[in-house]
């Protein structure tokens, strides 16, 4: 039975997810390499609080005894020894990645079992780094974590029917919604949010709108909750370049990133997190999230 968490990266998505599970009751144990990533992780996680607060989404008494089960460590190794669940959160960059499930192989239960939060990469390799690839499975949230409903589940080829099981009931205890699908790179969700955020790219060095239009057009024309320069700042221009650049290799030419997004993240224009993507942020507060 999952009573405790570790989460490894506090980064854009680490954060939202340490906040959901420790809504939904678990002891969670977040950890990043960086202290500076940890405070703002923890300067976030409060403000989502209370807005959940100013909002009636949770009572006081959730609040506290949320923030009781959260903890913030530096040492990966402390927080994976504790955990029934090691959910990954760090680049999406499978040197990282294998570097990181290598570790954590060492350090964890023998029962612990390991989700990704990969958006693209394949749960089978991930699974190959460890000695126990049938405990090994992605779980893909999606950002804004504690806004968005679903996690899209993918099984590696030795995924257990436990292990899936096992997640299927972490999912629901953190009141998500589920997809499971096949394992193919990028999935569902960010085979075609690739592809979109892409094109939408190449249409500014094309000079076919600004940000501004293209995003209007998207949001009002498509129904899209948020255009896709909107979403890319959100998600972060690195993390979208790193989808890409795994799903024009193992996929193809359709999805080759446009220059200038590879531009964009040369100069350091990663989005919100950076303070600039395609929009500035310089004087905005993180409250909007
Ligand atoms: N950003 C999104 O919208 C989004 C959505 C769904 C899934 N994802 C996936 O989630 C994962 C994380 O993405 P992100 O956007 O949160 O990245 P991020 O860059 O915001 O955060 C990554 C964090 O990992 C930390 N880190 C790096 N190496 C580490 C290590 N060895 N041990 C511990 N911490 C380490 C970094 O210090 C950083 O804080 C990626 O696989 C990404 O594809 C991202």
């Amino acid at each position: 039975m999952i009573q405790q968490i570790a989460v490894i990266g506090s980064g854009v998505m680490g954060r939202g997810i340490a906040y959901v599970s420790a809504v939904g009751g678990f002891d969670v144990y977040l950890a990043d390499l960086k202290e500076e990533a940890l405070v703002s992780a923890k300067a976030e996680i409060d403000l989502i609080f209370e807005k959940a607060a100013a909002r009636n989404i949770l009572s006081q008494e959730q609040i506290n005894a949320a923030n009781e089960r959260l903890h913030y460590t530096d040492s990966i190794e402390g927080a994976s020894q504790r955990a029934d669940l090691i959910i990954e959160a760090v680049p999406e960059n499978m040197s990282i990645k294998k570097e990181v499930f290598e570790m954590l192989d060492k350090y964890a239960k023998e029962d612990c079992i390991f989700a990704s939060n990969t958006s693209t990469m394949s749960p089978t390799e991930i699974g190959s780094f460890t000695g126990r690839p049938e405990k090994v499975i992605a779980m893909h949230f999606f950002n804004p974590v504690h806004k968005m409903p679903l996690i899209e589940i993918v099984r590696g080829l030795e995924t257990s029917d436990e292990t899936a099981a096992s997640i299927e009931m972490a999912a629901k205890q953190m009141r998500k919604e589920t997809v499971t699908i096949k394992e193919f790179p990028g999935f569902v969700t960010s085979r075609i949010s690739a592809l979109v955020g892409n094109e939408a790219f190449y249409m500014l060095q094309e000079g076919v709108g600004t940000p501004e239009e293209i995003d209007k057009a998207i949001r009002l024309g498509l129904n899209y909750p948020m255009g896709p320069f909107e979403l890319g700042d959100l998600v972060g221009l690195d993390t979208r370049l790193h989808n890409l650049n795994y799903l024009h290799k193992t996929l193809g030419e359709k999805y080759r990133p446009a220059p200038l997004l590879v531009q964009y993240v040369k100069a350091g224009r990663l989005g919100r997190k950076s303070g600039k993507g395609v929009y500035d942020y310089t004087n905005w507060e993180m409250v909007k999230r």
